[in-house]
């Protein structure tokens, strides 16, 4: 594991939309592995502005959502397609036909997470997952468990995750209680990974996941085991890190 802090959100998000671009640039055929929540905003800003400004094409990239709710039309505001077209997809050239996010309203999830799994590995699997964290050291929606989930699947919200979500509906009667996840064996067979956390409320899931024992309680643990991975936070979720583990940029 390769651990940057930088100063704020901004600068982790420009640093991490550079990781990002250089593989687009390096293989503009990438097979990129998304995320949603607010961590990863600023890094897609980023991507945008250098679509637009720097002529990054991602004409020919193929991406692959983590996840998605369960139940929750396309179209609502709060869904994870509607949000990946807002914050990302809309803006620049990737391909309709290129993205894969999971679909929620599908009737028959086993056979449907399988083609999933499939397609992944036929596009030759993921080069770059980014990946944001839980309060509880979730990632994608892979809550702390008695095991590691191994494929795509579909899985319980836990009330923590509920609530922290709460934060973008009306009410957390709303707020969908399962959803359709990669799954951790999913997460950790992608050849890169990018995990990106800001904020004090990340900061003890960011010891755990670094520092921790490796369990399925704290599911983000298992990227210790994982050969490539790349952690960019700011300041804040890097607080109860010993400054020996990174590297100050
Ligand atoms: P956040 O969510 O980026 O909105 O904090 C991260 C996550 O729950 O994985």
């Amino acid at each position: 594991m390769k651990i940057y802090v930088c100063k704020n959100y901004e600068k982790m998000s420009a640093l991490a939309a550079n990781y990002v671009a250089a593989q687009v640039l390096m293989k503009p055929e990438s097979v990129l592995g998304l995320a949603t929540g607010s961590t990863p905003i600023g890094m897609y800003e980023e991507l945008v502005d250098k679509y637009q400004n720097e002529g990054i094409s991602f004409k020919d990239v193929t991406t692959f959502n983590l996840d998605e709710y369960i139940n929750l039309p396309k179209e609502n505001e709060n869904s994870y397609y509607t949000f990946m077209h807002d914050n990302l997809f809309d803006k620049i050239d990737v391909k309709e036909e290129n993205i894969n996010i999971p679909d929620g309203n599908v009737e028959d999830f086993e056979t449907y997470s399988k083609e999933f799994e499939n397609k992944i590995k036929e596009c030759g699997g993921i080069d770059i997952q980014v990946l944001g964290i839980g309060n509880n050291a979730h990632i994608g929606f892979n809550e702390p468990d008695d095991h590691f989930s191994n494929t795509t699947g579909v899985v319980k919200l836990t009330e923590s995750t509920i609530l922290a979500n709460s934060r973008f509906f009306d009410s957390e009667e709303e707020v969908p209680k399962k959803a359709i996840s990669m799954g951790i064996g999913t997460i950790v067979r992608t050849k890169k990974i990018l995990l990106l956390a800001s904020g004090k409320g990340k900061a003890e899931a960011i010891y755990k996941t670094v520092c921790g024992p490796v369990k399925p309680e704290v599911p983000a643990s298992i990227l210790q085991f994982h050969n490539d991975v790349v952690v960019i936070i700011d300041e804040e979720a890097a607080s109860l890190l010993d400054e020996s583990i990174y590297e100050r940029v």
